[in-house]
């Protein structure tokens, strides 16, 4: 199914690598954050080279519901107690930053960028919402508490941040990724050492930076422990409300509401990747409810990256590898997370530090109650008996009977009927 943006994106065609070379700096994926990296080493003029292994954009970027906003959920009353003021401030100000960047390249690039505000809401808490509130305000930034939102939900209160944005992500990359030195369906199989192997070339790299939404090398950093996918359902209906803003419920399985155009995109449904949960039929049922004159338009999924705890990981892929960078984790929110991944990360590659660094951390404390959710749905399912296996790490694979896919709920790799690599981390098609 075709996302909303898919059905408006133009994006050119990039040839395919199919002779060794060497570069400074070697960026795996074409999604939004190694666009991001590629433009911002060519501004700097660093030698670099960006692969992709099918076309660019058309990952979890088609997919986003495209909301560039620093209120990420309630996150930032749990940072303020989980890593202190200044850490949490440093993060506010990070994602700020990265909405002015957008704001700054959108004036050149006809995408669609509009100046929205964002809410987060809580069906279930006002003390919740009141903390958040609280603690965003003590960051020195003017968040406000609200009573009511134009959405038909009995909301016990939400939080606003105003002067955030929405845009089409499609039409951005197709502008920024212009002149660009990439090469797509370049699949990369393997890195050894500063050598990353494609089907049909090898590039030698002084650096590398893993931007494969999963990181695909198991052997260092063990993202497999530290993180896990969450997928997600939107639809795109027409005579629906304006609503005027982005919401979100602050619930993970809650709703997302933006417009765009004449549309109003919904977003929910959702659950860990290899489970069941509300999908499509659950949007469905509240449209059928609440907006009956709706009709809908589009449909699609996607799939996020969870980390343990709620922050992105940015920086070195692990200590052990000095020349190897990863940008992943960004838990839904990948717009501004993509932007702030290319600050940081076209910093490091050039030796200069970046103060957001620490903040975002791969190597950052994994003690949290996630990793041990994580470990026993892993154990579980390698000691599945099933025939079908993930070709990642050999859990056993679940059938998905609204998507008829192959999927596996250890961290999130998914396969067609036939067998199919349709998403990473596992970088094969399974065995049938
Ligand atoms: Fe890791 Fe399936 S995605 S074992």
């Amino acid at each position: 199914m075709n996302s909303i943006w898919s059905e408006h994106s133009k994006i050119p065609q990039y040839p395919q690598l199919r002779k060794d070379i060497n570069t400074d700096v070697l960026i795996i994926g074409g999604g939004m954050c190694g666009i991001m990296c590629a433009y911002f080493l060519k501004q700097k003029g660093i030698d670099y080279v960006l692969v992709e292994g099918e076309r660019i954009g058309q990952g979890i970027t088609k997919n986003t519901t495209a909301k560039i906003t620093s209120q990420h959920g309630l996150l930032y009353s749990d940072l303020i107690k989980n890593a202190g003021v200044e850490q949490a401030k440093m993060y506010l100000e990070a994602n700020e930053k990265a909405i002015a960047k957008f704001r700054m390249l959108c004036r050149n690039i006809d995408c669609e960028f509009e100046q929205k505000d964002a809410y987060t809401y809580s069906l279930t808490s006002k003390r919740r919402i009141e903390e958040e509130v609280k603690a965003v305000n003590k960051l020195g930034y003017r968040a406000e508490y609200m009573e009511r939102l134009p959405l038909p939900l009995n909301v016990r209160g939400a939080i606003k941040f105003g002067k955030q944005a929405q845009f089409n992500p499609l039409l951005f990359l197709e502008g920024i990724a212009k002149e660009l030195n990439i090469y797509e369906n370049t699949y990369v199989r393997d890195i050894q050492g500063h050598t990353a192997i494609t089907d049909r070339a090898k590039i030698r790299a002084k650096k590398i930076i893993v931007a494969t939404h999963f990181p695909i090398i198991n052997k260092h950093g063990s993202y497999f422990l530290k993180m896990y996918q969450h997928r997600s359902y939107a639809i795109a209906l027409e005579n629906a409300p304006k609503v005027n803003g982005m919401y979100v419920d602050e619930a993970q399985s809650g709703m997302s509401f933006r417009n765009y155009k004449n549309m109003l995109i919904i977003g929910g449904g959702d659950h860990r990747t290899g489970k069941s949960g509300g999908n499509w039929e659950e949007l469905r049922t509240f449209v059928k409810k609440n907006y009956p004159k709706a009709i809908e338009r589009y449909s699609w999924a996607t799939q996020d990256c969870m980390s343990l705890d709620g922050i992105p990981y940015i920086g070195h892929y692990s200590r052990l590898t000095p020349h190897l960078y990863v940008a992943t984790g960004f838990n839904k929110w990948g717009m501004t997370s993509s932007m702030v991944a290319a600050m940081i990360l076209s910093d490091m590659v050039m030796g200069k530090r970046n103060e957001w660094e620490e903040v975002y951390s791969p190597h950052r404390s994994m003690l949290k109650q996630q990793l041990l959710i994580n470990g026993v749905e892993a154990v579980c399912n390698l000691l599945t008996p099933t025939v079908k296996r993930c070709p990642h790490m050999g859990c056993a694979l679940k059938w998905n009977k609204i998507e008829h896919t192959w999927d596996c709920p250890c961290h999130g790799s998914r396969f067609s009927r036939e067998g199919n690599l349709i998403d990473n981390p596992a970088k094969h098609n399974m065995n049938v």
